[in-house]
């Protein structure tokens, strides 16, 4: 019996093994390449279609759009007090990210790089309970926007795992710094849907969006590097150190 279940075990090893080549749509690069800071860049290039799709082999989430399921912006009570969900909040833009400055510590599995985006566009559903300078925003609607001129600087660290004696990577949680350049909302059914306090409601928002993007920055940042872990430590838990950054 016990026999029986250790080679059970040692066929279904080597089954994963002899099935986990490294598909055509990842690029490895060696370890040795003195140009793999270029070598990585054209990977995660190449890599970007698959991650609009996502990687359904490799349980790799589509990156189009992110989800931000739900926010809550809570601040004051003085001068702009501001309570705020945000539902179900679909940001499309994320597969159209820059790359720049990219490098890479081979050995260590570190990266620091850019990633600038130029626009993103978000669409959800809003519960507004808000002191704006003289104005008392009370309501819930649809709410559509954008970021615009976004950028940020990220850093990713790792450290090796070794898993049925063969080394891994396993990136830490990416830290993501955002600056993000100019927002425009627009809350729909203010005030009722209110034709004339809607829109001028609207514009006070806009004048101080400084406010809630101050607020919805760290949500954003949050998700998105947790999204990027994430896919990042789904291909590195598939293969091995060794076939990812070959040693020659
Ligand atoms: C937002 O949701 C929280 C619970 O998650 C609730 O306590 C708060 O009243 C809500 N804010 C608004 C403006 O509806
Ligand atoms: C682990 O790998 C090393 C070198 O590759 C080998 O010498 C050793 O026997 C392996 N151990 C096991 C338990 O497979």
């Amino acid at each position: 019996m016990h026999a029986f279940v250790i080679r059970i075990c040692l066929t279904y090893t080597l089954f994963t093994v002899a099935f986990a080549a490294i598909p055509s749509y990842i690029k490895v690069c060696s370890r040795k390449d003195p140009e793999i800071n270029k070598c990585v860049f054209n990977s995660i290039e190449q890599l970007r279609d698959k991650l609009t799709t996502g990687i359904p082999e490799l349980s790799v989430p589509s990156i189009e759009p992110l989800t931000l399921k739900h926010v809550h912006l809570l601040r004051g009570p003085n001068g702009a007090r501001l309570d705020i969900n945000l539902t179900n909040l679909q940001v499309s833009g994320p597969s159209t990210f820059k790359l720049r400055d990219l490098k890479v510590d081979p050995n260590n599995v570190a990266l620091t790089f850019k990633i600038s985006f130029q626009k993103l566009d978000f669409r959800g559903k809003y519960q507004i309970n808000a002191q704006i300078l003289l104005l008392k925003l009370v309501g819930e609607g649809g709410l559509t926007g954008t970021f615009l001129g976004y950028d940020s600087d990220c850093f990713m660290k790792s450290h090796k795992v070794i898993r049925n004696n063969q080394t891994y990577v396993n990136f830490e949680k990416m830290k993501f710094n955002i600056k993000i350049n100019k927002a425009h909302l627009n809350l729909d059914n203010l005030f009722n849907g209110d034709p004339v306090l809607g829109p001028a409601s609207n514009e006070v928002l806009n004048a101080n969006s400084d406010l809630l993007v101050d607020e919805i920055k760290p949500v954003l940042e949050d998700a998105l590097s947790s999204l990027f872990t994430e896919i990042a430590n789904k291909i590195t838990e598939a293969f091995t150190y060794d076939e990812l950054f070959p040693n020659n």
